[in-house]
């Protein structure tokens, strides 16, 4: 039995996936560093070696795994080791902030419904193959949408699908270009993203 104090900073391992950027993957590990945070950063996954997310991860001395066609053009090799580096890393949640390849399904069997990915718009609407970056703020304005936001869902087979967890919403202006909008759902979503992973890595702890 754990005496309380070991309770309080109990934590759970997240793994982030990242092709780009990386500014949500840097709101997630913002929100890590507090101490009532229920979850650390416990690897930083990419297919890009040089990206952001990745440099983000090395600054705060998190452990990096890259990943690609590239490295492991097997498919089969590629999934094992994938699974295998989360293995080792004791990984119980997965977030894809801005991952630009579809997971092995070996991955998404081993991780069902603690795999969560962010979407700039409103899911349903504005999701799929092709959807991503600017594309997205200039087909929300091209449809003359009053409001757009961020959604959270769990991970399935195809793109932008699975259970929709969490969404916030912001007004569209008159002025609104696909970089205003852009930035406007970025603020949203460094505050989406981290609030859902703190809520699912509290369930996983009572569940410990
Ligand atoms: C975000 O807009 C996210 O919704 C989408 O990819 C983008 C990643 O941006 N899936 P960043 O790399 O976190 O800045």
């Amino acid at each position: 039995m754990k005496n309380s104090q070991e309770q309080v900073h109990q934590k759970v391992n997240i793994a982030i996936f990242a092709s780009g950027m990386g500014s949500n993957a840097e709101a997630i590990i913002h929100e890590s560093l507090r101490d009532d945070t229920p979850f650390c950063v416990a690897l930083m996954v990419s297919n890009n070696s040089r990206c952001g997310a990745m440099n983000m991860a090395l600054m705060f001395d998190i452990p990096i795994f890259h990943i690609s066609s590239q490295t492991n053009p097997e498919p089969e090799n590629y999934a094992k080791t994938l699974l295998l580096a989360l293995q080792k890393h004791s990984i119980d949640i997965i977030a894809l902030a801005g991952y630009m390849k579809k997971l092995p399904q070996n991955v998404i069997s081993e991780y069902q419904r603690q795999i969560f990915n962010i979407h700039p718009a409103l899911l349903p609407k504005f999701g799929g193959e092709g959807m991503y970056g600017l594309n997205v703020h200039r087909a929300v304005l091209e449809a003359g949408e009053r409001e757009s936001g961020a959604t959270v869902h769990e991970v399935e087979t195809e793109y932008d699908t699975g259970k929709i967890v969490a969404q916030d919403r912001i007004p569209i202006f008159p002025d609104d270009t696909p970089e205003s909008l852009s930035e406007r759902v970025k603020e949203v979503e460094y505050q989406i993203f981290p609030r859902v992973i703190r809520e699912k890595a509290r369930q996983i702890l009572q569940t410990k």
